[in-house]
């Protein structure tokens, strides 16, 4: 048996989406994270890529937890069974490495069982691993990734596939500077509570930013978006998430033309994104490469994506 679940970038709205404001992300198809099985006389996970396992349930790691939960949801016992993990989505760069592999852990143990479990349910059981790990996660991550459609995101109500009228391309460039989210969220959160009077307009401008983005995904007008994703990583650079090395990324793609550029996620490292055309695409890539990045993605979010 095999599943897998897919990556995902936010492509605005970060941080402001812990406070209620939305946000929009989506998922990366081509980077994945992969669960197949093989008879075994319990069961133990294998982290193929580094080589770890674990046996049994007993160790205190987010797959055990998401195993756990996943069992207990289905009522069944642990099967006897090896699962063989493998990933080409890089860990602790805002792709989403640990929500995809929750989802595909979940996904799994379903088909072993032969039970279904709504993608509503494993939406819940991924985002309880996200708590675990993340202090005080939107909930973001494990929803695009779970739903792997792009989404409309607001804290608290129902999610919004979006439907876009013509495709859109993006570059996505790693600093390969690993940024745990947890940190920035948490500085961020200082700071507001710091400075409420200041910061609050800074929280509510990326929202009105995330609307126009919103309204922009469907016209399909590719200098607008850029410009506002482009305003989307300054207003991140007041909240002081972003860092040299994704300032310098992000000018990089703009001055190789790139519609709009920013950084993607927790920020201080990890990734940023670049809105490009199927002509600056090319120049795009190589100056993020000449620029340091240490991996450069494509990614296309195609025309009517509907669920
Ligand atoms: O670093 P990432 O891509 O997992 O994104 C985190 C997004 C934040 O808005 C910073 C936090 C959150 O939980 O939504």
């Amino acid at each position: 048996m095999m599943t897998s679940a897919c990556a995902k970038i936010i492509l605005c709205g970060e941080h402001a989406v812990v406070y209620g404001q939305p946000a929009i992300a989506v998922p990366i198809s081509d980077l994945r994270v992969t669960v197949t099985t093989a008879p075994a006389e319990q069961l133990t996970f294998t982290l193929v890529d580094t080589g770890m396992q674990i046996a049994g349930l007993d160790a205190d790691t987010a797959i055990t937890q998401i195993a756990r939960l996943t069992l207990e949801t289905l009522n069944i016992p642990a099967p006897k069974v090896a699962l063989h993990i493998t990933s080409t989505i890089p860990v602790a760069s805002g792709l989403g490495s640990g929500a995809a592999l929750s989802a595909a852990i979940v996904r799994i143990l379903c088909q072993i069982s032969g039970k279904i479990l709504p993608d509503e349910t494993v939406n819940r059981l991924v985002y309880e691993v996200e708590k675990m790990h993340h202090g005080t996660p939107s909930g973001i991550d494990n929803t695009v990734i779970v739903y792997e459609c792009p989404i409309y995101f607001v804290r608290g109500q129902d999610i919004r596939f979006i439907t876009v009228d013509s495709p859109l391309h993006f570059v996505i460039a790693d600093t390969g500077i690993p940024a745990p989210t947890k940190l920035s969220v948490g500085d961020v959160r200082r700071l507001y509570e710091s400075e409420p009077e200041r910061i609050r307009p800074i929280i509510e401008s990326i929202g009105t930013l995330v609307e126009q983005i919103d309204k922009q995904l469907v016209t399909g007008d590719i200098a607008t978006m850029g410009s506002l994703l482009t305003q989307n990583h300054q207003l991140l650079q007041q909240l002081t998430v972003s860092s040299p090395e994704l300032d310098y990324l992000v000018n990089a793609a703009l001055q190789a033309g790139a519609a709009g550029a920013k950084l993607s996620g927790g920020g201080r490292g990890g990734n940023m994104l670049a809105l490009v055309t199927p002509e600056t695409l090319s120049p795009v890539k190589e100056a993020l490469h000449k620029a340091g990045a240490v991996h450069v993605y494509e990614t296309t979010l195609t025309g009517n994506t509907t669920r």
